[in-house]
C-alpha cells in the first residue's frame, strides 16, 4: 500500500465518504412508512394520482403566473428555448472539452495571486502566501456586477463584476507543500510544522475578485482594492439566535459571540441586497477530539455523534497539532481541555456548519454566521425569487447520506428598498425567521416540518432535551429526526426556476455496504432506487448514480408548508435497463451522481447541472450538461423495480414514484466534460449569459503522489509534468452569442 493509499483510506475514516452515516434516527422506517400510508394523504392534495396530476397541472398555472409577475418578462423569454450546440462526447482524457463553436480559458487556478505585487505561483509547494492567492478547490461561485465607480453593486454591471469563489478543502495529497505533508491525517499524534498549517488553513474560504470585461471575455483586475480572501482564519461575528449561546462559548470568544474562519466552503448562495453566502459543509472531521465521552455531558455526546465527531480523532489535516504553542492551533482541538467551557475549544465545532455572509463590496465587514439558518453540513443556500411584502425564503441541503432537505423563512417581509443595505440588510432578514425540514411523502405531496420549540415533537422530543432555539438550531439535525424529516439520496445544490417557481435540488448518490439507500436505509417514493450496474457490479451498493428531485409550493408561495414533489431525472449509464435508466438517458446526455444545479438568470428557463461523480468513471470523467426542464407533475407515477440483490434478500423491491418527462436530447445535452479526477462545480454568467464561469475541482485526485508527476493522473490546467490545480474557466461563444440557446 502506498503512502498515499494509507493517508487515504485514514481520509475516509475521519470524512466519512464510505462508512456509516450519522443519522441514526428512525425517521422513515417501515414502520413509520406504513402508519403514513394508513394515515392517509396529509397533504392538500386529494384523490387519485391523475387527479392529483391535473390538480398538479393547476397549480402550476397559478404560480407560473404569479412567478411571470415576478419576474417581469421570465415565461415569455423562456418561450421557445432551445440547445442549440452540438453535444459533447464523453471523455476520460486529460482535457477540458465544450461543443465546437466555444472557447474555454483559464481565469484563475490555485495559487494564482489575487494582487499585482504577488508573484506567479510556481506550483511546486515553495509558496506560502495563499491569504494573498486563489485558494484549492474551487467550488461555488457567483457574479457580482460592479458600478461604474467600482465601489458598489449594479445587478446589471457588465463592464466591471467581483466574482466571490468558495475554497472547499486543500487538495489532501498536499500538493501545496514541497514535499507532501508531514503528520497529516487523522490517526496522526505528531507535531506539524505550523508553516504547513498555515497554509492549509489559508488555501480554504473565499476569494473575492474583480473581473473586468476585455473584448468577449473577462481577466483579472489585480490591481482591485476589493480583491481580498476570506480563509480558514478570518474573524466572523456569530449572529442570530444562537449569538451570546453558552454552547458557542470558546477562549476566544467567550460571550459566544465570535469565531475564526470559515471552512469547507462548499455551496452558496447570494442576497436581494448583493452579499454572497458561502456555506461550511464537512467541517465535521476539521476536529482533534481524543477523550472518554464520559469527560461530556450527555447531550454533547449526543450532538458530536449526530454531526459524525469521533472522539479518537486529530481531525483530517491535524491542525490542533502545530510544533507552536499558538491558540491558532489549539483552536481546532474540541475536547475538554480546562475547567470551564471558556477557557479551551471544546465548543469550537458548534462555531461551524453555518451559512456565512459576506459583502463582496466592502472588505471591512466581517463575515456573519447566520444561525438562523440552522447547523448542519451546508452544501448552499438558495434564494427563492424575493417578492415585495412577502418574506425570503432560502433552500439547503445537508448533504450526507441520509440526511434532509431544508428551507429558511425569513421573519421580516421583503422591502425592495433594502437592496442597497449591505450587512445591515442581512441582520434584518437572515438572523429571524423559521426553519423548517422537508417530509416527502410517498403520495407526491410533502410537508415543511417547523423547527422550532413550538413543534411539540421537537419540544418533547425524548431523544434530546432542547434548552432552547439556540440548542435547536445548532443541533438541527436532531430537531429534524425529531420533527419526522424524511431521509434523502444526499441533498446537494438546488435552485429554483425563475420561470414557474419550480424547486429543484440534486441528491448525489446513496452508496454504502452499511447504510446506503436500500441497504439498510429503507426505499421511499422520493429515494425509490439502490439498483445499478454503472460498474457492472452484480451486488448494490445502494443508489449509486443519484437523481434530481422537485417540488413546486403550495398556494404559490415559497413560504408554504406543503408542496408536491416529483422526480426531474434519474442518473444512469445510457446503456442500463430500463429500470435502472427510468429517465431514458442517451449517449448524448447519460450522466451519474448529479452535484451543481443552477437555474441561468440571463436566460430563464436554462437549467445546469454538474456532476461529481464515482460510478461512471471508467467511461466519462465529470461533466456538466445543460437543460430545458419542464414542470412538476408533467410525467406519471411509475413502479420502480429494484432487482433483488444478495444482500437484501431474495425479492425484487418495488416503489411507486412520480417522474417528469423523460429525458431527450433537445431537453437535456452534455455542453462540457472536464479533466481526469475532477469533479465540475460552482457556476455563474455574465449578465447578458454570453459569459459563462465554471469551476474545475480536484483534477488529479486520484494521483498517487504530490511530488513525482509520473504518478499525476491529471497536469490540467498547466500541462507537461505541472502538479494539477483546480481552476475558474471563462467560456464564451466564439460568435459571441448567448451560452447554450
Ligand atoms: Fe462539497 Fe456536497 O459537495
Ligand atoms: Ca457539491
Ligand atoms: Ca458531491
Ligand atoms: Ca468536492
Amino acid at each position: 500500500m502506498t503512502r498515499n493509499q494509507n493517508f487515504r483510506t485514514i481520509l475516509k475514516k475521519v470524512i466519512n465518504t464510505e462508512d456509516e452515516s450519522h443519522n441514526t434516527s428512525s425517521n422513515d422506517s417501515f414502520d413509520q412508512v406504513m402508519a403514513r400510508a394508513r394515515l392517509g394523504r396529509r397533504g392538500f392534495l386529494k384523490g387519485s394520482s391523475s387527479l392529483a396530476a391535473a390538480t398538479l397541472l393547476g397549480t402550476g398555472l397559478a404560480f407560473a403566473a404569479d412567478s411571470a409577475k415576478q419576474t417581469g418578462q421570465a415565461a415569455k423569454a423562456s418561450t421557445g428555448l432551445r440547445l442549440s450546440f452540438n453535444p459533447v462526447a464523453k471523455s476520460i482524457a486529460d482535457t477540458l472539452t465544450v461543443p465546437e463553436g466555444y472557447t474555454a480559458q483559464v481565469l484563475l487556478a490555485t495559487g494564482d495571486p489575487l494582487k499585482s505585487n504577488v508573484t506567479p505561483y510556481k506550483n511546486d509547494g515553495t509558496d506560502n502566501d495563499f491569504d494573498l492567492r486563489a485558494g484549492d478547490h474551487h467550488d461555488a461561485m457567483h457574479y457580482f456586477g460592479l458600478n461604474r465607480a467600482g465601489n458598489g453593486w449594479d445587478p446589471s454591471g457588465s463592464d466591471r463584476a467581483l466574482l466571490a469563489i468558495n475554497h472547499e478543502v486543500c487538495e489532501d495529497l498536499g500538493f501545496v507543500h514541497p514535499n507532501g505533508p508531514t503528520n497529516y491525517g487523522a490517526e496522526s499524534t505528531e507535531a506539524r510544522p505550523a508553516i504547513e498549517i498555515d497554509k492549509e488553513v489559508a488555501a480554504h474560504g473565499v476569494s473575492i475578485v474583480e473581473v473586468v470585461k476585455q473584448g468577449s471575455t473577462y481577466q483579472i483586475n489585480r490591481d482591485s482594492r476589493l480583491n481580498r480572501r476570506v480563509t480558514g482564519a478570518t474573524p466572523c461575528q456569530i449572529s442570530g439566535p444562537a449569538r451570546r449561546s453558552p454552547m458557542l462559548a470558546t477562549a476566544f470568544s467567550p460571550s459566544g459571540e465570535r469565531t475564526r474562519g470559515t471552512i469547507n466552503n462548499c455551496a452558496n448562495g447570494y442576497t436581494p441586497w448583493g452579499t454572497y453566502l458561502t456555506c461550511e459543509e464537512n467541517w465535521a472531521g476539521y476536529f482533534n477530539r481524543r477523550e472518554d465521552d464520559a469527560v461530556r455531558t450527555a447531550k454533547e455526546v449526543a450532538s458530536f455523534k449526530r454531526y459524525g465527531i469521533g472522539n479518537e480523532t486529530s481531525g483530517r489535516y491535524n491542525w490542533s497539532r502545530a510544533d507552536s504553542d499558538s491558540d491558532l492551533y489549539k483552536r481546532w482541538d474540541a475536547s475538554k481541555t480546562a475547567s470551564r467551557a471558556n477557557q479551551d475549544y471544546r465548543n469550537v465545532a458548534n462555531t461551524f456548519g453555518w451559512v456565512v455572509e459576506i459583502d463582496p463590496f466592502n472588505p471591512s465587514a466581517m463575515p456573519q454566521k447566520r444561525t438562523a439558518i440552522g447547523r448542519f453540513a451546508h452544501e448552499g443556500c438558495w434564494p427563492a425569487p424575493a417578492v415585495a411584502g412577502q418574506p425570503l425564503v432560502f433552500y439547503s441541503g445537508d448533504d450526507s447520506r441520509n440526511e434532509y432537505v431544508y428551507k429558511f423563512v425569513s421573519a421580516a417581509k421583503w422591502d425592495p428598498r433594502d437592496a442597497t443595505r449591505g450587512m445591515a440588510a442581512g441582520d434584518k432578514y437572515l438572523d429571524a425567521g423559521t426553519l423548517y425540514a422537508a417530509r416527502f411523502n410517498d403520495d407526491g405531496t410533502g410537508e415543511w416540518l417547523p423547527l422550532t420549540l413550538d413543534n411539540p415533537a421537537i419540544a418533547n422530543y425524548a431523544d434530546y432535551s432542547f434548552a432552547d432555539q439556540a440548542d435547536v438550531l445548532i443541533n438541527a439535525r436532531l430537531a429534524a429526526d425529531a420533527a419526522g424529516a424524511t431521509k434523502m439520496d444526499r441533498p446537494e445544490w438546488g435552485g429554483v426556476n425563475p420561470v414557474n417557481g419550480d424547486v429543484y435540488l440534486t441528491l448525489t448518490n446513496n452508496v454504502s455496504s452499511s447504510s446506503g439507500r436500500g441497504v439498510k436505509t429503507p426505499l421511499n417514493a422520493a429515494n425509490p432506487r439502490y439498483y445499478a450496474d454503472a460498474k457492472g457490479e452484480s451486488v448494490s451498493k445502494g443508489n449509486v448514480n443519484g437523481h434530481v428531485i422537485r417540488w413546486r409550493e403550495a398556494e404559490a408561495s415559497h413560504a408554504a408548508t406543503g408542496f408536491n414533489w416529483d422526480v426531474y431525472l434519474f442518473g444512469a449509464k445510457a446503456s442500463a435497463e430500463a429500470d435502472v435508466n427510468l429517465s431514458g438517458l442517451t449517449d448524448e446526455n447519460d450522466f451519474s451522481s448529479p452535484d451543481g444545479l443552477w437555474f441561468s438568470e440571463a436566460v430563464p428557463g436554462l437549467l445546469w447541472l454538474q456532476t461529481d461523480d464515482g460510478y461512471y468513471t471508467d467511461t466519462t470523467n465529470c461533466m456538466m450538461l445543460a437543460a430545458l426542464p419542464g414542470t412538476v407533475g408533467d410525467g406519471t407515477a411509475k413502479m420502480v423495480t429494484n432487482k433483488a440483490v444478495p444482500i437484501n434478500g431474495d425479492a425484487d423491491q418495488q416503489v411507486k414514484t412520480y417522474m417528469g418527462q423523460p429525458a431527450s436530447p433537445a431537453a437535456l445535452s452534455r455542453f462540457l466534460v472536464g479533466p481526469r479526477d475532477c469533479e465540475i462545480t460552482g457556476i455563474t454568467e455574465s449578465p447578458d449569459g454570453r459569459v459563462l464561469f465554471v469551476n474545475i475541482q480536484h483534477p488529479g485526485e486520484n494521483s498517487e503522489s504530490a511530488t513525482d508527476p509520473t504518478q499525476f493522473t491529471s497536469h490540467w490546467p498547466d500541462g507537461g509534468s505541472a502538479r494539477p490545480r483546480s481552476a475558474t474557466v471563462v467560456i464564451t461563444r466564439n460568435d459571441g452569442g448567448r451560452i447554450a440557446v
